[in-house]
C-alpha cells in the first residue's frame, strides 16, 4: 500500500554516503568508530556507572569488537549512527583517544525520528563532553540530514544525563512510568526532545 506523505529522510541519505566525522570544540572530534577502539569500549563497560544505565555488558575485547561492528554496520541499515568521542590531537596514529560516545538509534527516517543516546568515560566527566557532542550532533541530523525530532530518555534518577539534556537543549516532555527494566529493576523515565527550529545552544 503506497505511503500517504513522502519519508522526510529518503532511503539512502546515510547509507549512500561514507560516516563523517564531526568537530566539536576545544579538539574534538566525533569520529566513526574503529575495530581498534575496542579495549575502550570494554573500559568503558567496565565503569558501573556505565553499566547502570545501560541493558548489556561487555565482557571481552571480542564481545566489544562485535558491538563496534553493529555500531559501523548500522549506518549502512540506516538504523542507527554511532561515533567515538575522540580527543585526535597529540595521538601518535591519528585516530585519538576515545574519552566517549554519542549515538543516534530507533532511526524512523520516514518521519525524521531518532533516539540519542551517550556515555563518558569517568576521568573525561564534568567538562562538558556529552552535552557539546550531543549538540554537535543535533545539529548535524536537523540541518545536513533532515530530522525533525530527537528524543532522549534517562531514568529520572539519573540527574547528570537530566543535566547532559537540559544543556544541550532537549525540552523535558514528560515521565514515561516504568519505562526501562534496568539491572536494578523498573524505573521511570524522563522523556526529552528537541525539535527542529528549537533554539540551539551555539557554544557550550
Ligand atoms: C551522563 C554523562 C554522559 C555526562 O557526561 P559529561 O560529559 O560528564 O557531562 P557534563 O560535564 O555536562 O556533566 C553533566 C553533569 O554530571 C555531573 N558531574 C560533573 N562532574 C562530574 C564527574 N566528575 N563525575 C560524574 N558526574 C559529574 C554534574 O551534575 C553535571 O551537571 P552540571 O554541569 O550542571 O553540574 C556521564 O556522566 C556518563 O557517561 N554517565 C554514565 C552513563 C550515563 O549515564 N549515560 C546516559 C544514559 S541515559
Amino acid at each position: 500500500m503506497p505511503y500517504l506523505v513522502p519519508p522526510l529522510i529518503p532511503p539512502g541519505r546515510l547509507a549512500d554516503s561514507v560516516q563523517p566525522s564531526l568537530p566539536v570544540s576545544d579538539g574534538l572530534l566525533l569520529r566513526p568508530w574503529r575495530c581498534a577502539d575496542a579495549p575502550a569500549v570494554l573500559a568503558a563497560f567496565a565503569d558501573p556507572a556505565i553499566q547502570h544505565w545501560h541493558l548489556r555488558r561487555a565482557d571481552t575485547e571480542d564481545e566489544a569488537r562485535d558491538w563496534i561492528d553493529q555500531w559501523r554496520n548500522a549506518w549502512y541499515c540506516e538504523t542507527g549512527a554511532h561515533w567515538a568521542v575522540v580527543r585526535p590531537e597529540g595521538a601518535a596514529d591519528g585516530t585519538g583517544k576515545v574519552l566517549g560516545r554519542i549515538a543516534l538509534r530507533s532511526l524512523i527516517p520516514a518521519i525524521g525520528q531518532a533516539e540519542c543516546a551517550y556515555w563518558v568515560l569517568p576521568a573525561a566527566r564534568g567538562r562538558g563532553i556529552a552535552p557539546r557532542a550531543l549538540s554537535v550532533l543535533a545539529r548535524w541530523a536537523f540541518e545536513e540530514i533532515g530530522f525533525e525530532r530527537l528524543e532522549l530518555a534517562h531514568s529520572v534518577l539519573n540527574e547528570a544525563s537530566c543535566r547532559v539534556a537540559a544543556k544541550a537543549g532537549f525540552t523535558l516532555e514528560g515521565t514515561r512510568r516504568r519505562g526501562h527494566l534496568h539491572a536494578d529493576g523498573w524505573h521511570d523515565m524522563h522523556v526529552h526532545a528537541r525539535i527542529r527550529g528549537d533554539g540551539l545552544p551555539d557554544r557550550l
